[in-house]
């Protein structure tokens, strides 16, 4: 979704703020903008629908000079995305400029007051309120923009992360964040001074600096020129900065050679989850340790049930979470879309967990579910991998899945992250509980340790694919079927390739297609089967033969040496034997590289899919 960029030091800000923008690229966008303050103390402002490369080719003969400026992606809300919505937005007086993520759910209120007081907006944003409501505050109150910032924001509802420039102050940056992300980075110019980077995530200020601070919810921060970093909060008591350093590296960030960031992490799966497994699961001691449960091993196993909240593909790895949790550590789990469950009056006991399940660790929605989880008196759990993000923060505890930065927009290593990660919280819980035999326990370790390599057998044994996938492209529907285990595996299949292929796709389990998805089955369908040799091989044998009776396409995900399905089947992938309830680990591979070819043979663009976020903040 939006994204953020600011810049004050001693080099020119034009370069360092473009270049953030491409950075927040992933994010997903619609317009983009930029603002800077030049020598003379004039702001200019320079905004363009569409690619960040759009404002550039607008601002080649413009004045871009300056050393002070913020910049913006916007990914529209309120109004279409045209240059008078795009970011950034100027007061009324001309005297500021304003970039801000996220939405003021009153500013129809506030609005209307403004008009009250002779103000008139020409876009149809919140945003543009937010600066004439600052405006207004500092004129009003007499008072510099980092007091009018913080008194403003007091009779504004909603989220956001903002920073403003001041035309008559170009020495200084202010923002504030409350249920948005916002980093500020401090670094050292040429000269020596101190020089300060802004970003909705750390992405455009890691090739700058590795210090970072992490603005809290509902502080307010002015940086200025002489290297002072002041925090407050809403009620103006002075925070002390917490500064961080980044482990983040800029090769993560780039695409090394690959053609596009979604199949550079399509690669890295094996390497990633090899990360996120490292420490936790020890294969000669046969042991699991997951440090998130350690101090809180009794509320795992008291709890009467867990509760996994979740949208999209982390949905989907919460849902083979389920089956391997109940199955290893016999608790009941529910998954819940969390936005279904942060607007019902969900029963929640005390001796609860509830888990939330997020790449990002920003999704609005999710975060909103655990608030009212707490507030109802549950016990948090976190499996985010951004470090450091709102809901790794909102969370009693949990497990990063260390698989590094993900920006193709689509999830991919994020979900098998999130998929191994639940594995292992689903023996460190059985361990505890002592639900499994020492005999399975040991086995199931031992298992899951090899499946990183089994991952790269399984990339290197699909290679194919790229050229099987043109055949498709003519496709306008697909079916993804699979059972047990393989169910949310069709899902997250299906929803791969809608995304980023806009071939409309849909996921079910095997046996419910008889009970609908069956009438669109005729000689133009693709129906994709996970099929391995486990699990309920027979009964899904029985589907494919059904689906083969009404002329449908089949392409199945086999076990390697398979001849049934293989036999039964116009194309096979193939994934190495592994225990059941794993097998979605190494399945999703061919179906990401299926998704992956398929739309690159349609010419879309994979890593920023339209109408797509990576992170959505907002609801
Ligand atoms: C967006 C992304 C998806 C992601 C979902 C949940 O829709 O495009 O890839 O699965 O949000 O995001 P989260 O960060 O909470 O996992």
């Amino acid at each position: 979704m939006c994204g953020i960029v600011g810049y004050m030091g001693g080099q020119d800000a034009y370069p360092i703020l473009v270049r953030g923008l491409h950075r927040l690229e992933y994010r997903g966008y619609d317009s983009a903008g930029v603002s800077l303050i030049n020598q003379a103390g004039n702001l200019n402002v320079y905004k363009a629908t569409g690619k960040v490369d759009a404002l550039e080719e607008k601002c080649r003969e413009a004045d871009t000079t300056g050393t002070i400026g913020i910049a913006h992606t916007r990914w529209a809300t309120h109004g279409e995305p045209n240059t008078v919505n795009a970011h950034p937005h100027l007061s009324q007086s001309g005297n500021l400029s304003l970039v801000h993520n996220g939405i003021i759910e009153n500013y129809k209120t506030l609005r209307a007051m403004l008009e009250g007081k002779g103000y008139s907006f020409c876009s149809d944003t919140d945003t543009e309120v937010l600066v004439q409501l600052i405006d207004y505050t500092q004129a009003t109150s007499r008072c510099d923009l980092f007091t009018a910032v913080q008194r403003a924001l007091k009779s504004v509802v909603g989220a956001y992360a903002i920073a403003l420039l001041e035309r008559s102050h170009p020495d200084r940056l202010v923002c504030a964040r409350k249920g948005s992300p916002l980093v500020i980075g401090v670094g050292t110019d040429a000269r020596g001074n101190k020089e300060f980077f802004l970003g909705s995530d750390a992405t455009p200020i890691v090739e700058y600096t590795n210090q970072v601070v992490y603005l809290k919810d509902e502080e307010i921060a002015c940086m200025d020129r002489s290297g002072q970093l002041d925090i407050v909060n809403m009620d103006d008591v002075h925070q002390t900065p917490e500064m961080i350093t980044l482990q983040m590296s800029l090769d993560e960030l780039e695409k090394g050679g690959y053609p596009h960031f979604m199949l550079k992490e399509i690669w890295e799966q094996p390497a990633a989850l090899r990360t996120c497994i490292k420490g936790r699961l020890h294969p000669a001691s046969k042991d699991v340790v997951l440090s998130g449960i350690i101090d809180h091993k009794d509320k795992f196993v008291k709890a009467r049930r867990i509760i996994i909240c979740a949208c999209g593909t982390s949905w989907h790895s919460a849902l083979i979470g389920k089956y391997f949790i109940e199955e290893a550590a016999q608790v009941p789990v529910e998954v819940e879309y969390a936005s279904e469950f942060r607007y019902r009056n969900p029963v929640i006991y005390p001796d609860d967990v509830v888990v939330a399940v997020s790449q990002s660790g920003e999704t609005a929605d999710t975060l909103a579910a655990i608030q009212l989880a707490e507030r109802k008196g549950a016990f948090l759990y976190g499996i985010c991998n951004v470090i450091g993000s709102s809901i790794a923060r909102a969370t009693h505890s949990g497990t990063y899945l260390h698989v590094g930065p993900e920006i193709g927009v689509a999830s991919t290593k994020a979900f098998t992250g999130q998929v191994i990660t639940l594995c292992l919280l689903g023996l460190a819980i059985a361990k505890e509980k002592h639900t499994l035999s020492d005999e399975m326990f040991h086995m199931l370790v031992d298992e899951l340790y090899q499946i990183p390599d089994k991952m790269q057998w399984t990339l290197e044994n699909n290679k194919d694919i790229d050229k099987f996938a043109q055949m498709f492209t003519y496709c306008r529907n697909f079916i993804f079927l699979g059972r047990g285990y393989n169910y949310p595996v069709a899902l997250e299949g299906a929803l791969k390739l809608k995304e980023i292929s806009y071939i409309h796709a849909e996921g079910y389990p095997a046996a419910e297609m008889k009970h609908g998805p069956i009438a669109l089955v005729d000689e133009e369908m693709p129906v994709v089967f996970i099929a391995p040799r486990r699990g309920m091989y027979d009964k899904v044998v029985s589907n494919i033969q059904e689906i083969k009776s009404r002329k449908g396409k089949i392409i199945s995900v086999v076990t390697e040496g398979d001849t049934t399905v293989a036999g039964m089947s116009d194309h096979t992938f193939v994934i190495p034997d592994t225990r059941d309830c794993f097998v979605p680990l190494l399945a999703a591979i061919p179906l990401q590289l299926l998704a992956y070819y398929v739309a690159t043979a349609k010419g879309r663009n994979v890593d920023q899919p339209r109408n797509l976020a990576k992170s959505v903040t907002v609801e």
